[in-house]
């Protein structure tokens, strides 16, 4: 019954029209591009507005409110890009790692298309996606060292010519994304608080607060869930000291100021000494928080002094979107063996290693 071929990854793909598609958490996306690199349309319906309310996601809210947004965003999307089906060479989506319900939406729809199409569906890893989220839009070809900062993960890797990862250093507990969002819960900021405390950290004074910087045995890990524990106690000592129990503006922009400051630094001092001892010219980031005003500034900064070259993507690219996954389908897809509409979703697991 089977019509479709498996796709294996190549060096030099041959020219593609993708439409991708991303449900691994809560943003319903659909994108449509030309030879992973030029963006026909990338839509993304976000469902903060609905995690609000819990002020986090609920998996099952999450996976439901794909169901109902699916279909819309592909329809957005092959009208922005202006073409239909018949126009699309493959259909891919993130197998994971990702909510499972939230994952089985997107796969199984693109799935379907593949099917009633008879075009490839092409899986792709959720992380391989962020990073090539930084070839979107230009010429850059790997190798090059990225680092991957989102809700879930933070990282150190080099990433080879074929897209392959090989992890130097990783946090040892929480996610820098993770850590921005439980600041911002502190500070009863709306979800995710990641761009809530980054807008509020412009108007503040980072020197305020000392906050810890974790340091790790291993030069290249991090640590985040101390600072975290710290500014908990900080912003609830803070607000105790006032006659009306509440942080003032100021305080609450100088608290994130002051937190954005730890959280950042690690981040660039680390990679740009890694760079520097490892002999790589070309740095990258991804993931959620390379959307921070506060990051990108500072490791632009510091690569500038250091001579080295950096890419982020645009800000729309670093959050969840789909471009980014028709960009992994073209130039790194999940090897599968077998049918690949028998591929199932994953929770977790690791980036395809360099060998
Ligand atoms: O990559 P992403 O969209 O989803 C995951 O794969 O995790 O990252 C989401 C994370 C959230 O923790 C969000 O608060 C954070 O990225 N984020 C930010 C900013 N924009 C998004 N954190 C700090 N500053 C931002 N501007
Ligand atoms: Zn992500």
């Amino acid at each position: 019954m089977c019509r479709i071929k498996s796709v294996t990854p190549a060096h030099t793909p041959l020219p593609m029209r993708i439409l991708a598609l991303e449900t691994s958490c809560d943003d319903t996306a659909c994108a449509i591009v030309d030879n992973g690199r030029h963006v026909l349309a990338n839509v993304v319906q976000h469902q903060n507005r609905l995690h609000a309310v819990t002020g986090g996601v609920v998996p099952e809210v999450a996976a439901r409110q794909h169901m109902v947004a699916v279909n819309e965003v592909i329809t957005r999307a092959l009208t922005e890009a202006n073409c239909t089906l018949d126009d699309i060479d493959a259909i891919a989506a993130t197998l994971g790692p990702g909510l499972i319900g939230s994952l089985v939406v997107g796969v199984s729809a693109a799935k379907s298309i593949s099917f009633a199409t008879g075009k490839p569906f092409i899986p792709v890893h959720h992380l391989v996606a962020h990073v090539c989220a930084n070839v979107l839009g230009n010429n850059l070809t790997p190798p090059f060292l990225c680092l991957l900062v989102s809700g879930g993960h933070t990282q150190l890797m080099t990433i080879d010519a074929d897209y392959k990862a090989a992890i130097v250093g990783e946090t040892l507990d929480d996610a820098i994304g993770e850590a921005y969002d439980k600041v911002g819960r502190i500070l009863g900021l709306p979800f995710p608080g990641g761009p809530q405390v980054d807008k509020l950290a412009s108007s503040g004074n980072p020197t305020t607060y000392p906050l810890p910087m974790a340091s790790t045995q291993h030069p290249w890990d991090f640590s985040y869930s101390g600072l975290k524990t710290a500014m908990n106690r900080l912003v609830t000592k803070e607000a105790a000291a006032n006659p009306s129990g509440h942080l003032t503006e100021t305080q609450r922009a100088n608290l994130c100021a002051s937190f954005q400051q730890a959280a950042i630094t690690p981040l660039v001092n680390k990679t740009v000494a890694y760079a520097q001892q490892h002999n790589h010219h070309t740095i990258t980031v991804c993931g959620g928080v390379s959307a921070n005003s506060g990051l990108r500034q500072a490791m632009a900064t510091a690569c500038q002094q250091h001579g080295l070259a950096l890419h982020v993507p645009t800000i729309g690219a670093c959050t969840d979107n789909a471009a980014m996954v028709a960009a992994a389908a073209y130039f790194s897809p999940l090897p599968v063996t077998g049918d690949p509409l028998a591929a199932d979703v994953f929770s977790r697991q690791p980036m395809p290693a360099a060998p």
